[in-house]
């Protein structure tokens, strides 16, 4: 008798819907950006970021705490310079009183079982807004990765458990693997943004760190939106040289790759849902054309859907509150 399948019966109820799941989102999935400046007392809300902020390091280390009554367990740290700290050498991303020396050891201090993960880039040391070293416009690769390496390594000695090269050099993974192991940060581990694509959505995250770039764009160094198969060439790669996390980025648009890369590799994948992702769902909401929070659910389970182990979110405190 025709039909012996309904599909239906197992939607039937939210009970049978909730036994039947394949995909659950939880805290523990989330990695959350913290923007921290100069200053005591200041949390300052990002234009383009509706209810994301600027914390003072004091803030900074009190969020960091409240995340981690939230369950979650990790979080990305990153520093927003002077102009008078930035250069075209990153030499201030090697000072161990830096702000990100600074935050590093103040969060371990203060939640010493959250993870401490650190970006290592030059853009926001830079006076160009390039992830790298610049000679006659043009951004150079290998003597960047040596100072990436020594930013690395200034993190670890800080006391970071994580270090996150965003800034797709050619090489910086095995340097930095070979740079803490040789200093004896066997422990530390790195999460390489592997697959990361020169996208427009990151203008948000610019603004909150006045890192754009001052010429030019970064599609010499970011990947080209339109590639698919080099996404996997990029993370096999990092994976050899030593990553023990790698990353798609951005998110929502790029959950091919995402799948791609979870079809044919064994180490943890995490993905990055960027400002402009995050900025497009605020203004939306804001104009009340979408329901904020049930699209904030979809777009999250999409990635663990996806084959994403971590998702690093700046929707994750909202979102945990509705877990
Ligand atoms: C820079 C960096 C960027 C982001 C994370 N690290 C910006 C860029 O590559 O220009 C973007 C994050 C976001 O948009 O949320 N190394």
């Amino acid at each position: 008798m025709y039909p012996l399948n309904r599909n239906r019966r197992l939607r039937n109820s939210e009970a049978m819907r909730d036994l039947v799941r394949e995909t659950t989102l939880a805290p523990t999935d989330f990695l959350v950006p913290l923007f921290i400046v100069e200053g005591t007392k200041t949390k300052t809300e990002i234009p383009s970021m509706p209810g994301y902020f600027r914390f003072s390091l004091d803030l900074a280390t009190q969020e960091a705490q409240r995340l981690y009554d939230m369950g979650v367990r990790g979080v990305l740290l990153f520093v927003k310079v002077a102009d008078s700290d930035k250069d075209n050498t990153g030499a201030a991303a090697l000072n161990a009183e830096g702000l990100m020396q600074r935050s590093i050891r103040a969060i371990k201090v203060a939640v010493p079982e959250l993870v401490v993960c650190t970006d290592v880039a030059l853009d926001p040391y830079s006076t160009y807004g390039h992830d790298g070293i610049v000679e006659a416009n043009k951004i150079v690769n290998d003597a960047t990765v040596e100072v990436l390496a020594q930013m690395a390594l200034s993190h670890a000695e800080s006391g970071a458990d994580i270090v996150a090269p965003s800034d797709m050099m050619d090489g910086r993974i095995l340097a930095i693997r070979n740079t803490l192991e040789n200093a004896g940060y066997v422990h530390t581990g790195i999460m390489s943004y592997s697959a990361k694509y020169a996208s427009s959505f990151y203008g948000p995250f610019r603004d909150a760190l006045d890192s754009a770039p001052g010429f030019g764009d970064k599609k010499t160094y970011q990947m080209d939106v339109a590639n698919r198969k080099e996404a996997v060439v990029e993370t096999l790669r990092d994976i050899e040289e030593g990553a023990d996390i790698v990353m798609v980025k951005p998110g929502m648009a790029y959950l091919d790759i995402v799948r791609d890369l979870a079809n044919q590799i064994h180490v943890p994948i995490a993905v990055y849902q960027v400002s402009g992702e995050y900025a497009m769902l605020k203004a939306a909401a804001e104009k009340g054309w979408l329901d904020h929070d049930a699209v904030m659910l979809e777009q999250l389970i999409a990635f663990k859907r996806a084959g994403a182990s971590l998702i690093v979110s700046y929707h994750a405190a909202e979102a945990i509150k509705l877990l």
